[in-house]
């Protein structure tokens, strides 16, 4: 993909690798993407929120429950030319494989028809649990209906 003019969401989850993600947004934006950064609230015990509006030069969300953006998820959802998962939690997962949207990232991923790419990243044990496995290969509702 090109990303010159494109919208992306980055969905970061809470594992170790939230660190590559900043470098993952910057090189995003330096090819020309507007990337709308969402963050679950594990994510920004590893990375404050600062630092991805710093690295994108747009607005962080971390919450469904933000004044004046009722609607933000279900735009988020809508809009962008894909949503990138990085990293995606065994947790973020399982949650999203069950279908649930109890925070921003979850809402937005279950609301999303088009294309999510999908970067899983734990520790080996985690990755190789059946139940993560499982999660992982719920395509149509881990990482969307087209991914
Ligand atoms: C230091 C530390 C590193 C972690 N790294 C990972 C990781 O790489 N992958 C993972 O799936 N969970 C990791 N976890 C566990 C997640 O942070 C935890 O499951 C959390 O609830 C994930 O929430 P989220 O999926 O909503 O972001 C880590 C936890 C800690 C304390």
């Amino acid at each position: 993909m090109r990303f010159a003019g494109r919208h992306l969401v980055l969905g970061v989850s809470g594992g170790i690798a939230c660190y590559k993600s900043c470098t993952l947004a910057r090189r995003l934006t330096e090819a020309g993407a507007a990337v709308d950064v969402i963050l679950t609230a594990a994510a920004a015990e590893f990375v404050r929120p600062v630092t991805f509006e710093a690295l994108t030069g747009r607005p962080v969300l971390t919450s469904l429950w933000e004044r004046d953006r009722a609607l933000a998820h279900l735009g988020l959802a809508k809009q962008p030319d894909l949503i990138v998962l990085a990293p995606a939690t065994a947790n973020v997962l399982a949650r999203a494989a069950m279908g649930m949207a109890d925070d921003l990232l979850t809402a937005v991923l279950l609301a999303r028809a088009g294309p999510v790419l999908c970067a899983p990243a734990m520790n080996d044990a985690m990755y190789a649990h059946p139940a993560t496995l499982a999660n992982t290969r719920r395509k149509d509702r881990a990482s969307g209906r087209a991914g």
